[in-house]
């Protein structure tokens, strides 16, 4: 770790999503990181994203990240895969602080992995926006990604099903059908709530094809970056988490268990109307 900056390696890191499902990147974040501090928004109010147009991802995204900047984060990690698509290169524009995607570091570490075809699987705003090919292209402009959208696993994870429910292997099978055939070298789990499904996902590619969880790979940039700036903190204590969500905060808490996160602090409410007047100042960035 550099000596760092001591007045800023305190500060939270600021995490937001569409709704519960950054809170496996979150869990991946504690487990990298277990005395950070961290803020989290979810905007379980306009969940989903990833069926939305880019242009109303991008608007959400910003104004979710200006209510972060409001607790002067140190970093601010974009859980959801369908906000990295649709808007890490205008936030990177905009904020004031380091941006963290959960896009490039799973592309790296595929690209890494081992010479091959890439499989992702996302959210249809995710997979059509193409950013996980542009990501991969820019690393090896010959790597063959093939990219499926599967919209109804999200619905099927927040209803809380059990991975071996015949309903879950079922919709998995079609999806991954073309995958199977291809045999990808390595498959990234392109969204927050895939996570919950590696089980059975791993369990229809077979152990040829490793999964990558894309918040993992973030979780492992994050600190990459945090060490590299000397903003690791230095507390002792395990860091709090504290959640703002744009609708219901018992709901919230209540499913909050089924996306793996150990212990959140606080659950508070912020409507969207207040997050709707939250606009960042044009250019801000340093
Ligand atoms: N968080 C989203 C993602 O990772 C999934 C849920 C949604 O569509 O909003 O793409």
């Amino acid at each position: 770790m550099s000596s760092g900056d001591l007045s800023r390696s305190e500060n939270p890191i600021g995490v937001f999503d569409s709704g519960l499902g950054g809170l496996t990147v979150v869990r991946e974040l504690q487990s990298a990181m277990p005395n950070e501090e961290i803020v989290y928004l979810g905007d379980t109010a306009r969940v989903p994203y990833g069926t939305k147009s880019l242009q109303t991802i991008r608007r959400f995204s910003l104004e979710d990240a200006a209510f972060l900047l409001e607790f002067s984060p140190k970093m601010i990690v974009v859980a959801c895969n369908s906000a990295s698509a649709a808007a890490v290169t205008v936030l990177r524009e905009r904020l004031p602080v380091e941006v963290v995607d959960v896009i490039s570091p799973s592309a790296a570490r595929a690209v890494a992995h081992a010479p091959g075809t890439i499989g992702v699987i996302g959210t249809e705003a995710t997979v059509n926006s193409g950013a996980y090919q542009r990501a991969i292209h820019e690393l090896d402009p010959s790597r063959e990604v093939v990219a499926v959208a599967c919209p109804l696993l999200v619905p099927i994870v927040e209803e809380g099903r059990d991975q071996t429910d015949p309903i879950v292997t079922h919709v998995l099978c079609d999806y991954l059908r073309d995958l199977q055939r291809i045999r990808p070298t390595v498959l990234i789990l392109g969204c927050t709530h895939y996570p919950l499904l590696s089980g059975a996902i791993g369990k229809l590619m077979g152990p040829a094809t490793p999964l990558i969880n894309s918040g993992w790979a973030a979780a492992q940039e994050a600190v990459a970056r945090l060490e590299r700036g000397g903003l690791r903190s230095r507390r002792q204590e395990r860091g709090t988490l504290r959640c703002f969500t744009t609708d219901n905060p018992q709901r919230f808490a209540a499913f909050a268990q089924r996306f793996g996160t150990a212990r959140i602090d606080q659950v508070e409410y912020l409507g969207t109307d207040m997050l709707e007047t939250r606009r960042l100042p044009e250019g801000s960035a340093p």
